[in-house]
């Protein structure tokens, strides 16, 4: 490589470096508020209400951070049994905010939420783990909501081994469907088809059954 591409090439990793250090000196001690906004609480009961009357649902979520959405799906009297799945590690997606900040603190915001909730069960890992240990305690999972890295390839493999895990499937869910996460959106084209609903908060729902 010419000398002058291979400095650019330095210089560019260095700058990408130094972009990275900012964001992260900006954001670690910050909890980004996923549904501060209005519409961002309300769409995700819009989606909550599409599943119609089902009850007792089992559900898993993929991606809680401090447990905002899973608060919402918790309340809605719907969901009997949630599965919170996130390895709360920094650095997962460079496009996303939230991680750059203090995934230690904000698995500890999450664990205070949701003391002496019986319905919740916390699983530190990703949809990998969760696929394991429904292997070894087989169970019936109604619902997958994804919301966890939003890159292409991420997004591919979570939708990709949530649908072999939800039985007797009757929904595939999800958030950031839109032109913002474009690898995420062609994700879930690609794996699950156009979606049936989109809500107010870029979540997205398929019916499965
Ligand atoms: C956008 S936040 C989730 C927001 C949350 N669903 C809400 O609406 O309140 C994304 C979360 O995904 C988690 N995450 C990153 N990679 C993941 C993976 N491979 N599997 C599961 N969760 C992941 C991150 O730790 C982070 O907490």
């Amino acid at each position: 490589m010419p000398d002058n591409a291979c400095g650019r090439l330095r210089l560019g990793r260095w700058l990408a470096r130094l972009a990275r250090r900012c964001v992260r000196r900006r954001y670690f001690n910050r909890t980004v508020a996923m549904r501060e906004d209005p519409a961002a609480r309300e769409g995700l009961r819009d989606m909550i209400d599409w599943w119609g009357d089902a009850r007792n649902l089992v559900m898993v979520e993929i991606g809680s951070y401090s447990g905002e959405s899973a608060e919402i799906f918790l309340a809605s009297g719907k969901v009997a049994k949630l599965y919170c799945v996130d390895p709360w590690r920094m650095d997962y997606d460079p496009n996303d905010v939230a991680a750059f900040t203090d995934m230690e603190r904000i698995e500890r915001i999450f664990d205070d939420r949701f003391a002496g909730e019986t319905r919740m069960f916390k699983v530190k890992g990703t949809i990998d783990d969760m696929a394991a240990r429904l292997e070894t305690h087989p169970e019936k999972v109604d619902v997958v909501y994804v919301d966890g890295c939003h890159t292409y390839e991420a997004v591919r493999h979570d939708l990709t081994v949530a649908l072999s895990m939800i039985r007797p499937r009757l929904f595939i869910c999800g958030h950031d469907y839109s032109d913002e996460w474009e690898g995420a959106k062609r994700a879930v084209e690609e794996v699950v088809g156009a979606p049936d609903a989109i809500f107010r908060d870029t979540s997205w729902g398929k019916r499965l059954a």
